[in-house]
């Protein structure tokens, strides 16, 4: 009895694509993806089977593809790491969209910190939507194409789109510094995102478990519109407490010169990729 709760859960393709269905994935939806491995179990084929699962289901499949060794504190600061499309994924990011990278059909964004990496018929729209001002604006794209944010294993503070609700709601935003060519540019940069469970009244979801995997699926725009719900009667409410995390210096700007909403406006060179 012992050894067969002890057993180690094998998740299989054909689990995932019976989860993945009843996630509501049906090959038509424009989709971010948030992704523990681990979190599986034992995953039959690993990330590969992830992602070519993913890619079946999906219209579009996104992720975050930060970098975040070309991060810089000051216009000054020493560079070690220069940004180019195929630079490696963040491990805090995870080895799904590493995977994403190494595709031979996948577009990136600019950003040299905050890149995202995007397959299939919307990905250059996505990706072509960024700015250093906007990191985030990737999920204003999806949010106009009505797209869809999945946690596979992971919990809120892993969910990217909430970022932009904050964007849109007002949140100072701090500044940080990156290479780009031959300078190094500012770039907006948001407080951390390890309370945002507190997002989870505000939003619907759909869940599935697969393995010991809790799957969860979300419309991006119930994510970027219940931030903003949140944000307006607690505009501290995303905040975190840790003493030394810089949503602190987010806070005491917040006091000092509260919400300042700004517009949801997405460009991009090609809406038809
Ligand atoms: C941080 C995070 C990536 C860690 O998850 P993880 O499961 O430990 O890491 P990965 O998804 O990269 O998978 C690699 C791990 O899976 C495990 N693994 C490898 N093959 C596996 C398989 N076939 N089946 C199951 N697990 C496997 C290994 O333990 C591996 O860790 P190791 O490289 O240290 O050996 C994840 O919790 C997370 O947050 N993902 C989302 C990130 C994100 O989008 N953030 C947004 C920022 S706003
Ligand atoms: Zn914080």
């Amino acid at each position: 009895m012992l050894n067969l709760m002890r057993r180690p859960t094998t998740v299989t393709p054909s689990m995932l694509a019976q989860a993945f269905a009843e996630l509501g994935l049906d090959g038509q939806q424009h989709t971010i993806v948030h992704a523990s491995l681990r979190s599986f179990g034992q995953l039959e084929g690993g990330a590969t089977t992830l992602l070519s699962e993913l890619l079946r289901v999906t219209a579009t499949l996104s992720a975050p593809a930060f970098t975040y060794s070309t991060l810089l504190p000051s216009p000054t600061s020493a560079v070690y790491t220069q940004f180019h499309p195929r630079l490696r994924v963040s491990r805090d990011i995870g080895r799904l969209p590493q995977h994403m990278v190494d595709h031979p059909h996948m577009h990136r964004s600019f950003h040299p910190a905050l890149s995202f990496v995007a397959i299939g018929e919307q990905a250059r729209f996505i990706t072509e939507s960024q700015s250093l001002q906007s990191p985030y604006l990737p999920i204003g794209a999806l949010y106009d194409l009505d797209g869809v944010a999945l946690l596979l294993g992971v919990d809120h503070s892993s969910n990217t789109s909430i970022h932009y609700g904050e964007y849109l709601a007002g949140m100072p935003l701090l500044t940080r510094y990156v290479p780009l060519g031959e300078q190094v540019v500012p770039t907006a940069f948001p407080n951390c995102s390890s309370d945002f469970e507190h997002i989870a009244p505000f939003v619907s979801e759909q869940q599935v478990t697969v393995g010991r995997a809790t799957l969860r699926a979300y419309r991006v725009r119930e994510l970027v519109d219940g931030a903003q719900q949140l944000l307006r009667h607690n505009p501290e409410g995303l905040l975190c407490s840790y003493a030394h995390c810089r949503c602190r210096e987010v806070r005491k700007m917040l006091r000092e010169s509260g919400l300042s909403p700004r517009e949801h406006q997405v460009f991009a060179h090609s809406k038809s990729a």
